[in-house]
């Protein structure tokens, strides 16, 4: 049975909440395969609304099992502050969610390692301490979640950081926000009582994963963030500190890439991106704060304002060729409602000379200009239509030529946050 991902194609908060929970009806499984908690999935069910930052939104289905892969990073308390939330609104979740033994660990050291080291600011980050602890990672000193079900072994582990923390902020010249052996006294009295409450979710979810496709059960893997957050293929280093694109879910859930055949790649009808780094299709500020407020377009984990801009064909078609895109939804079209006209961008503009593709150095990227396709837009508002024929001829059109652009099928429309506020693209109109 081929595994499904679902993977944004700009630099995150494309909708993927919604399309993962739409998506997730039929499944067996959904798996986060990377990132922590500087995701943010908003779900809307009927007049309740969710707002997902570890756990995928297939938790909000009866049927899924859900997992969070050795690709993640996981913050304990915050992991069961969400459990214990969804909990109380009567999701249940024991039994559903399992968490990688293999994950790491999020302290709250990383939290003040991400500001002693600049990188909330220099790269206006989330400040989860997600860095910081994929760091610990990469450098071979990071802590595992089967660690926390081992107290002796975690007090080692803890004394061993807070020595490394305390050589750094002394190379800093500046002081911890708080004594660092109190700190590790009161981690490990946190991480203990929160290591029982969690030991029932903590699981090799790499064999269960091998043992679901064996039977040949359906898997959904949620991506977090977008292409363009990429830390190989993003705009470096305005990036996060994983692997966001659709190759991901092999080595962050150790599914077999040839497992991964459909992969659905998930575009906003416009762009937005929040913390800093190069913006090519970028609108100037007023026409920004008109579009923000029509798209509330804040930050579903950190409230800042989204920067706004037209959609960037040629980050749509970079997205597609790097995630093997087979097929596209494109959300919030209804948005773009009464604005008389919209623009794409088509190609950058660099040194005199046009660029199909965008470049590898950011700093060029930084100079590139938009080139810009006027395209006419419509009135109607588009939240209660359900049929493609039933669209504004120039929304169909707005649709239709992105579909061309991107050289992939277009299946599916999002028209609202509902979970019914959605429109099949059918195959005939192409
Ligand atoms: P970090 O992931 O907190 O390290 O932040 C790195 C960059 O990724 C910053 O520009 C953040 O604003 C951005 N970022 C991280 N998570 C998300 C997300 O879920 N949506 C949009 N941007 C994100």
């Amino acid at each position: 049975m081929p595994v499904t991902v679902v993977v944004g194609c700009q630099w995150g908060d494309e909708g993927k909440g919604k399309i993962v929970d739409h998506l997730a009806k039929g499944v067996d499984w959904v798996a986060r395969y990377q990132g922590g908690a500087n995701a943010g999935h908003t779900v809307v069910i009927g007049r309740r609304s969710f707002v997902l930052h570890l756990v995928p939104s297939g938790i909000l289905h009866p049927r899924p099992r859900c997992v969070i892969g050795h690709g993640a990073v996981v913050d304990p308390s915050y992991l069961m502050e969400e459990i214990d939330g969804l909990v109380s609104r009567g999701i249940p979740v024991e039994g559903r969610l399992f968490v990688s033994e293999g994950a790491h660990v999020l302290l709250p050291y990383h939290r003040w390692l991400e500001t002693l080291e600049g990188q909330d600011v220099r790269v206006g980050t989330t400040k989860r301490g997600v860095g910081p602890a994929y760091t610990d990672k990469i450098s071979r000193v990071g802590i595992r979640m089967l660690e926390l079900l081992q107290p002796v072994r975690l007090r080692r582990r803890l004394d061993e950081h807070v020595e490394r923390v305390r050589v750094l902020f002394a190379a800093a010249g500046q002081t911890p926000p708080q004594p660092l052996d109190a700190a590790r006294d009161e981690w490990q009295a946190t991480l203990s009582g929160l290591a029982h409450r969690l030991r029932p979710y903590i699981a090799d979810t790499v064999t269960m994963l091998h043992e679901a496709l064996a039977r040949g059960e359906k898997i959904l893997c949620e991506g977090a963030q977008g292409t363009f957050l990429d830390v190989d293929l993003g705009t470096y280093p305005f990036v996060t500190s994983s692997t966001t694109t659709a190759g991901g879910a092999s080595f962050g859930l150790g599914l077999p890439p040839s497992s991964l055949r459909r992969v659905v790649g998930i575009c906003k009808a416009y762009a937005t991106r929040v913390g800093e780094g190069p913006f090519t299709s970028e609108l100037p500020r007023e026409e920004a704060d008109a579009l923000r407020e029509r798209g509330s377009e804040f930050g579903a984990t950190t409230g800042r304002p989204r920067r706004v801009g037209w959609l960037d064909l040629v980050q749509l078609r970079r997205a597609v060729q790097l995630n093997g895109v087979t097929e596209l939804v494109l959300t919030k079209l209804d948005v773009l409602s009464g604005i008389p006209q919209l623009r794409l961008c088509t190609a950058y503009r660099s040194n005199g000379a046009a660029r199909p593709h965008p470049p590898v150095d950011t700093e060029e990227l930084a100079s590139c200009q938009p080139v810009w396709e006027d395209v006419a837009g419509w009135e109607a508002p588009l939240t209660g239509v359900r049929r493609y024929a039933d669209l504004p001829g120039e929304a169909r059109s707005y649709v239709e030529r992105i579909e061309q652009e991107a050289g992939t099928r277009l299946k599916l429309l999002s028209v609202g946050s509902a979970r019914s506020a959605v429109v099949p693209v059918p195959t005939r109109s192409r």
